[in-house]
């Protein structure tokens, strides 16, 4: 597959935290079922991530990634319109990220923000290790090995697509340059007929002359927009516009997941660390209690204290879930108590319940079938080797290590 026709490849993983929260499926999970419609999307499990930081307990990793990918499956992730499998079952990524660390400058790892972050977030841990500076180029792989366009990811994860940019850019420079290249771009020139071979050498002049980003852009339209060449004959022309040579790897984007805006049980942002969280397999019977239970405005002590739903964490899930008339049913009834906390919070039980039972529904033939969900990752295992062969293949032989076939 080509950096022209992986343009609209979505590639995102997720570390095996074990089972999900509604916190997840805001954030994450929602965004991921919506671009699989709208892409073709690889998910995987990072597990091999995590192991640069739980290298200590390994055995909580691979329950963990079994719960999760269960709670993928719950939120609608649907495997026949997206490819789901395990990082480590995939040895193709830890052969790229080999090649890659080859060129890597140590001082871009050692620069990348999270590195440094982390370790001071989790000083109990010794993070002074060579797989930890890895990280991030490990992501890189992960991206690179499907030639993927896209990357949802959230703000903190941005700095390492910026990362595997900067990667892929050294390697094409390193190594995009295959023999006869000019000769094989000018006679892809030809192709493309008088006309548009002429703008595109005018473009690719003026871009190089004098970096004008529009010119290089309308360059780059031109050529995805010709019918009559083949994929390779793109590359080269799209390659031979920044000087490059052949893209091997094309550049990422980060698609940016807005920040979730989940909260708790408790007000704070939903997270497993504070323990406020409703879990997306959790009984019906336990949603009520736990929304039962939630604090609300303090100062409304007895049912005819008026209350505040600005200072009431109830009031921000009904911001989530309720509809314009709910929620001015409940700031009329709160503030001239003329309704019940419990009231209250029955119409946010039943929404986070109408959510939830589908995904329940769903996680449970998966939980019951562990052979079900194995051949899901098997088969998703299958369809992203076939990608990371092609890749693969194209690196070997960029590199010279082309003697397997
Ligand atoms: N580092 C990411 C996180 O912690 C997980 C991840 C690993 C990832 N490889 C990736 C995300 C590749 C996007 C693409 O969230
Ligand atoms: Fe909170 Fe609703 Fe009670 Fe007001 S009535 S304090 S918004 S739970």
């Amino acid at each position: 597959m080509s950096s022209v026709a992986s343009q609209q490849r979505v590639l995102s993983g997720m570390r095996p935290t074990g089972r999900l929260h509604l916190g997840h499926y805001h954030g994450v999970l929602k965004n991921w079922v919506r671009l699989q419609h709208e892409y073709e999307c690889f998910f995987f499990v990072a597990d091999w991530h995590a192991l640069t930081t739980h290298y200590d307990n390994p055995a909580a990793i691979e329950s963990a990634t079994l719960d999760m990918v269960v709670d993928w499956l719950a939120a609608g992730v649907n495997p026949k319109s997206a490819t789901l499998f395990v990082q480590s079952t995939m040895p193709e990524h830890a052969e790229l990220h080999l090649l890659l660390s080859m060129m890597t400058p140590l001082g871009w790892l050692e620069r990348v923000p999270t590195f440094k972050d982390q370790q001071e977030k989790l000083k109990e841990k010794d993070l002074a290790t060579y797989g930890f500076l890895g990280y991030p180029l490990l992501q890189s792989a992960d991206i690179l090995l499907y030639r993927a366009g896209l990357v949802p990811v959230g703000a903190d994860q941005v700095s390492h697509v910026e990362l595997t940019r900067e990667v892929a850019r050294r390697f094409n420079h390193l190594y995009g340059r295959e023999p006869g290249f000019e000769e094989a771009v000018n006679a892809a020139i030809t192709k493309m007929g008088k006309k548009a071979a002429k703008v595109y050498l005018d473009l690719r002049k003026r871009y190089q002359e004098t970096g004008a980003e529009d010119a290089l852009e309308v360059a780059q339209a031109l050529v995805r927009d010709q019918q009559n060449i083949t994929l390779g004959d793109k590359e080269r022309l799209l390659g031979s516009l920044e000087g490059s040579g052949k893209i091997i790897l094309p550049e990422p984007q980060a698609l940016l997941t807005p920040a979730a805006k989940m909260p708790g049980l408790d007000g704070q942002k939903m997270s497993k660390s504070y323990g406020n969280t409703i879990s997306l397999r959790e009984a019906p019977e336990d949603v009520d209690a736990k929304i039962r239970k939630m604090p609300t405005d303090p100062a409304r002590i007895r049912r005819t204290d008026p209350g505040n739903p600005d200072v009431c964490p109830v009031w921000q899930l009904h911001e989530v879930y309720s509809d314009d008339s709910v929620k001015q049913w409940v700031q009329q009834g709160c503030r001239s108590a003329g309704i019940g906390c419990l009231e209250c919070k029955r119409p946010v039980i039943e929404a986070i319940n109408a959510e939830l039972i589908p995904m329940r529904e769903r996680g449970m033939a998966f939980e019951e079938s562990p052979d079900l969900l194995r051949s899901i990752l098997s088969e998703g295992a299958e369809r992203a080797r076939d990608v990371a062969a092609d890749t693969l293949a194209d690196v070997r032989q960029a590199l010279g290590l082309a003697y397997r076939r």
